[in-house]
């Protein structure tokens, strides 16, 4: 997979989430969080962290910090801090969640990111012990939705995920309360994957006899293959908004 920052090539370039998300959503999502004045907002697995600003920029006085592994994601990121006059909020670190450590917070965010801490049920518990009791947790996390086909089951392994009812029997059996409920449509699934698969055509277009030409079209080939053939019709993507009891 091409990651943020492979020379020459960014691929994530047309994307604003790294995850099945529209912008009306994304501010529907910022609004069950209930941001205040003062209130610290940490993104787990931020990426270039642009929920994490539009959080924060709504919100005079709210504090962002932001961590991920991707010094590129976090680049871009950071471009953005200061572009929208935000330097004096947010923070955004290149480290390992795992080990990254912060006080506990108002509200935090983990989306698409729970493979880092070893899937759901351990990204609840290690949330659950960085946020202040009565704070929120926005998790956004795969589920199927319909029974994987054998294609779609190359993609993500048996076991890996589980149905939304699963997903929010976890939460609850996690020590939080579910406070919103939301899925990703088919129109912001087909936006993600192909804007995905955008950015590589449009470097392939331009670098035809690149050395890395080759490997970027079985790149992309392989992952339109595993989308339109696999897992379109079955995966899912939640948005949980959650309550730590
Ligand atoms: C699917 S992306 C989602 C990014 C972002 N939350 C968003 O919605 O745009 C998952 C992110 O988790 C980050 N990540 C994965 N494992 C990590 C780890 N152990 N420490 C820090 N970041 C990690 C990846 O670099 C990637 O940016």
């Amino acid at each position: 997979m091409c990651a943020v920052g492979d020379s020459p090539l960014d691929g994530y370039s047309l994307l604003d989430f790294n995850a099945p998300l529209s912008d009306a959503r994304s501010y529907e999502l910022i609004g069950g969080l209930g941001v205040v004045t003062g209130a610290t907002v940490v993104d787990y697995g931020c990426g270039w962290a642009e929920l994490l600003l539009r959080a924060v920029g709504h919100v005079p006085g709210a504090r962002g910090l932001g961590v991920d592994s991707d010094a590129a994601a976090i680049a871009r990121g950071n471009a953005n801090v200061a572009a929208r006059g935000l330097r004096n909020r947010v923070e955004l670190s290149v480290a390992d969640v795992t080990t990254w450590e912060a006080e506990p917070a108002d509200v935090a965010v983990s989306i698409g990111a729970s493979h880092a801490w070893g899937g759901t049920a351990a990204t609840l518990a290690a949330m659950r012990a960085r946020l202040k009791p009565g704070g929120r947790l926005l998790l956004g996390d795969g589920f199927w939705e319909r029974e994987p086909n054998a294609r779609a089951a190359e993609v993500f392994a048996p076991g890996e995920l589980g149905t939304m009812s699963e997903l929010v029997d976890s939460a609850l059996a996690g020590g939080y309360r579910l406070l919103g409920l939301a899925a990703a449509g088919r129109d912001e699934w087909d936006s993600f994957e192909s804007r995905w698969c955008a950015a590589r055509e449009h470097w392939l277009l331009a670098n035809p006899d690149h050395p890395d030409a080759e490997r970027v079209r079985a790149v992309v080939d392989e992952h339109r293959d595993g989308w339109l053939k696999g897992y379109r019709d079955s995966l899912g993507f939640a948005y949980l908004t959650l309550v730590r009891r």
